[in-house]
């Protein structure tokens, strides 16, 4: 099991969804972030809202799947988000120990979706 945290660029939410659930990935967990990548945030501020200073909105999506979904996950994530330009943003896979459905008390790989 493992944990696939995106980083994306709040216009690219759409297409990563849509993209998602092509690749029948449908859960999702979705968060307005405010970061920013190596460039400090200042060579990327034509494409969206400053926030505090240096930082600028993006949204995190959280996606819990089994291993075998691991990579057309991060495909369908690259294909949606990706244009090329600086602050496409980032994908972070992270291994995952337990995941509990709490309405029947599954767990792990069965309780993922
Ligand atoms: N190493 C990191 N740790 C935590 N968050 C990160 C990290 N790298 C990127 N992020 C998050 O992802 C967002 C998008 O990052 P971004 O795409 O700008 O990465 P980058 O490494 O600067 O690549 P690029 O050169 O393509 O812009 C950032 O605004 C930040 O929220
Ligand atoms: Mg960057």
């Amino acid at each position: 099991m493992k944990l696939v945290i995106a980083i994306i660029q709040p216009s690219r939410l759409e297409d990563v969804k849509e993209e998602l659930y092509r690749a029948d990935v449908n859960l999702i967990t979705v968060s307005e972030v405010l970061g920013h990548g190596r460039q400090k945030g200042v060579t990327e501020i034509y494409r969206g809202a400053r926030e505090h200073g240096n930082l600028l909105r993006k949204v995190r999506l959280e996606i819990a799947v089994n291993d075998n979904f691991v990579e057309p996950t991060i495909k369908a994530i690259i294909k949606g988000a990706k244009t090329g330009e600086t602050g496409d943003g980032k994908i972070f896979v992270l291994s995952m120990t337990e995941c509990v459905r709490i309405r029947t008390e599954e767990r792990g790989g069965i309780a993922i979706g």
